[in-house]
């Protein structure tokens, strides 16, 4: 087994805790919460989205560390071997697309999410309603952009 085996193991694993959460919380959870009055759904979701993002921190981090340093691994080699590096289209997307979901996800964490946080504290439930419609549609945005680069990192 080679590094480069392990980091691309690890950048999948972590995608799939990214991306599958984001499919769970959206198409699986959220719906279900209906059942909930508005009060105890907005806490459990405070709960929820608090252990989700801590992970996803982790998971963002060992994706883009591992990306740009299987990258950087081709690169070297092909400049070693008296070549040069081209990124293929592929990686180019993976990479700038990458790099736009992991500023969202800081984005979410440290505007919308951070608001609904001090909102459930304050028990101002519409405010905390409003800003948990907003960590909704950003993780919507990331979740489209997760599937576009997984098609085009499988596919292409
Ligand atoms: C800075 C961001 C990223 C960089 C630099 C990067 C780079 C890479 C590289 C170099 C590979 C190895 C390709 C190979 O050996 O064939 C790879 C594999 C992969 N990446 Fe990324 N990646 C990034 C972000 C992402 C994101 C955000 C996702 C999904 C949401 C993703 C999904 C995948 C998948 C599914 C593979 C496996 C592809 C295959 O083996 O067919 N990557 N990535």
């Amino acid at each position: 087994m080679s590094l480069y085996a392990l980091l691309k193991t690890l950048h999948v694993l972590a995608v799939v805790l990214w991306v599958g959460g984001m499919v769970f919380a959206h198409f699986f959870l959220r719906p279900s919460l209906a059942v909930l009055p508005p009060p105890q759904r907005l806490v459990l979701m405070h709960a929820v989205l608090g252990r989700f993002f801590a992970a996803v921190a982790v998971a963002v981090a060992v994706v883009v560390a591992s990306g740009l340093w299987m990258v950087g691994r081709v690169a070297r080699q092909a400049v070693a071997g008296g070549g040069s590096f081209s990124w293929p289209l592929d990686w180019s997307v993976m990479t700038v697309l990458g790099l736009v979901m992991a500023a969202v996800f800081v984005f979410i964490r440290l505007v919308p999410y951070r608001r609904f946080a001090r909102a459930v504290q304050a028990e101002a439930w519409p405010e905390a309603g409003a800003a948990l419609a907003d960590v909704r549609r950003w993780v919507m945005v990331n979740l489209v952009l997760g599937v576009v680069v997984i098609v085009v990192a499988t596919l292409v």
